[in-house]
């Protein structure tokens, strides 16, 4: 609790992305040794710069890639389970970062798949349009719209991405995918829920309790820093316009708690 508050007056002061640096660096530092031995196993795998891979994750490479593809099936699963189909005609990543779960979606999905990236920063999307074959990748603003045609996916998923954007961003984007999504598709998103309430500070709290959802911005919106926390009774409310086929609740320890899944179809 007491290094929630100090990073709050970090964040009053200006101070929070120059404390998250310091972190990368010492991430550096200590996952050195594992990284090259990830290296060498994997002398073929691209591998995004430090400061990418740290903005959208952390920094050890094994994670990324292997957690990347274990987190791809996971996806997948959820999705079958729920469509009781084997394969969609279309699928995106909304926010797909430097594709570490994108990337394996080609290599389990059937060629004649659509496979869609997308993400708001310019850099990240550019190294993902360079290394990573057989997806389409397209950048998008901080706000919407997409450039995707009405009702033109499947399957729509994005991995911790409403959890670094404003109140007004979750209303647009919520909008904006209902628009892309097919009639009868899925679209699966992952939310800061109740395993995350240690992290709170007490006023934070009393918000999460009357099923506010809990913003920590003074920092660039989108950013790995800027934070969203969401009580389940807010996201079902945001999520109106769809029918919740699952909500599975994070659970996880306290210092390292796992983000909700919310499964959610469009008609049907
Ligand atoms: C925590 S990272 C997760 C990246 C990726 N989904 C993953 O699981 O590895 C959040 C991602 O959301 C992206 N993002 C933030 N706001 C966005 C927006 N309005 N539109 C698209 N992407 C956004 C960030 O650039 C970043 O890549």
């Amino acid at each position: 609790m007491l290094s929630n508050i100090v990073l709050q007056w970090l964040r009053k002061l200006g101070l929070r992305d120059v404390i998250d640096r310091l972190r990368m660096s010492w991430q550096k530092l200590t996952l050195a040794k594992q990284n090259r031995a990830f290296r060498s196993e994997y002398p073929d795998v691209n591998l995004p710069k430090d400061d990418i891979m740290y903005e959208t994750f952390n920094l050890n490479y094994r994670k990324y890639f292997e957690g990347g593809r274990k987190t791809a099936k996971e996806i997948l699963s959820h999705f079958q389970k729920a469509s009781k189909k084997d394969y969609p005609d279309s699928i995106l990543d909304w926010g797909c970062g430097p594709g570490r779960v994108i990337r394996h979606m080609p290599e389990l999905l059937p060629s004649a798949t659509k496979v869609v990236g997308s993400d708001f920063n310019g850099e990240t999307i550019e190294w993902c349009q360079r290394q990573i074959p057989n997806i389409e990748f397209v950048q998008n603003a901080l706000m919407p719209p997409i450039q995707l045609k009405n009702e033109s996916i499947e399957w729509v998923y994005c991995i911790s991405v409403f959890t670094h954007l404003s109140r007004d961003a979750h209303h647009a984007w919520i909008q904006e995918i209902y628009r892309i999504l097919q009639r009868g598709g899925y679209f699966l998103m992952t939310t800061q829920g109740d395993a995350f309430i240690n992290k709170l500070t007490a006023s934070e709290v009393k918000m999460y309790s009357d099923d506010q959802i809990v913003i920590r911005d003074g920092v660039e919106e989108g950013r790995r820093t800027f934070s969203a926390f969401h009580p389940p009774a807010y996201i079902k409310a945001l999520t109106r316009d769809f029918k919740v086929q699952k909500h599975i609740p994070g659970t996880g320890s306290k210092n390292q708690p796992q983000q909700d899944i919310w499964v959610l179809s469009k008609g049907g």
